[in-house]
């Protein structure tokens, strides 16, 4: 029998591709937000009431939880205490309710837990980011026997009118636009996250986790590429190299799951857009 799913942070640029994804596959998907529902029976809940959460998975029983709820690197600086919060308490939180039980946790953490300056980064490597955000998102890693986190950066298609990520910031550019050529990574697109999190569920990985591409590439390598597969033709990428940094992170060997290249998942994005009109209509209006 397919597995019961919930999904927080179910509106996110991740959270909405993983809740629709294994929707489509058949699973019981139950999504929580804070404002923003995605389906009609989208709870909303702001995680900071504890008292409602607990209230809450008291009375539902899932067999997983992909937490994809985050206070991301620039609210974070603003907001720190909305970032502990959010980034750090609430996944143990959730390791602690579920401890005694078989419900796993498949949290989401991010490459950004490493500093940059000493790629490649093994699984096993110790986080050294100076950042707030980063620093909220180790403390908020789970590492244990039943539960998974997962370590990438991802990048993929807003959920209707959010405006908060690089492919967002790139496919609403006209003229002119900055590509770092010294910022080096291998992330995924949120449509690979959501498939390498059904192979770790059917394969029950736990502990911490890195996915991304066999070859890394370049912030202006990634804006070229998105720029050929959505045809954004108005765009010229001009190659920068201000910012350097490399966070390149090495994986595990995933038998029987083999990672896409970077032009493979923006292929697979631009036709999982096109398969969903009605919520990108951001990205095709002209
Ligand atoms: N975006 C990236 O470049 C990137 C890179 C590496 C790793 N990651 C990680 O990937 C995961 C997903 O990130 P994302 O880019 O999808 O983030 P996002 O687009 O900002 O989505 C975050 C989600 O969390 C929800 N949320 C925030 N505060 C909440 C609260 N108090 N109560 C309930 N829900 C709350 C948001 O709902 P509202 O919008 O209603 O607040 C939204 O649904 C995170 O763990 C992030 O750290 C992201």
């Amino acid at each position: 029998m397919k597995k019961t799913i919930l999904v927080i942070g179910a509106s996110g640029m991740v959270g909405h591709v993983i809740s629709l994804y294994f929707k489509e596959k058949g699973y019981e998907v139950a999504t929580l937000t804070r404002s923003q529902k995605i389906f009609k029976d989208t709870i909303l809940l702001d995680l900071k009431d504890e008292l409602t959460l607990k209230t809450f998975l008291e009375q539902n029983d899932f067999d997983i939880i992909v937490n994809c709820s985050a206070i991301l690197v620039h609210q974070s600086e603003e907001s720190k205490n909305n970032a502990v919060f959010i980034n750090s308490y609430i996944p143990h939180f959730l390791e602690a309710f579920y401890k005694d039980s078989a419900t796993k946790i498949i949290q989401l953490s991010s490459d950004g837990v490493f500093n940059g300056d000493k790629s490649p980064y093994e699984e096993d490597r110790k986080p050294d980011t100076t950042t707030f955000y980063g620093k909220t998102k180790i403390l908020g890693e789970l590492d244990n026997p039943k539960d998974l986190t997962i370590r990438a950066t991802f990048f993929g298609p807003n959920f209707h009118n959010g405006n908060n990520s690089l492919f967002h910031w790139f496919m609403t550019q006209k003229g002119l636009v900055k590509g770092f050529e010294a910022v080096i990574l291998n992330g995924v697109t949120s449509l690979e996250a959501a498939e390498f999190i059904e192979y770790a569920i059917e394969n029950e990985l736990t502990g911490i986790k890195h996915l991304g591409t066999s070859n890394a590439y370049s912030k202006y390598e990634l804006l070229q590429n998105i720029k050929k597969v959505f045809n954004k033709t108005e765009i010229q990428i001009i190659k920068d190299t201000e910012i350097q940094s490399d966070h390149t992170l090495v994986l595990s060997d995933y038998s029987g799951y083999s990672i896409k290249t970077l032009e493979e998942q923006l292929l697979r994005l631009h036709d999982w857009m096109e398969n969903h009109p009605q919520i990108y209509t951001q990205y095709f209006e002209d």
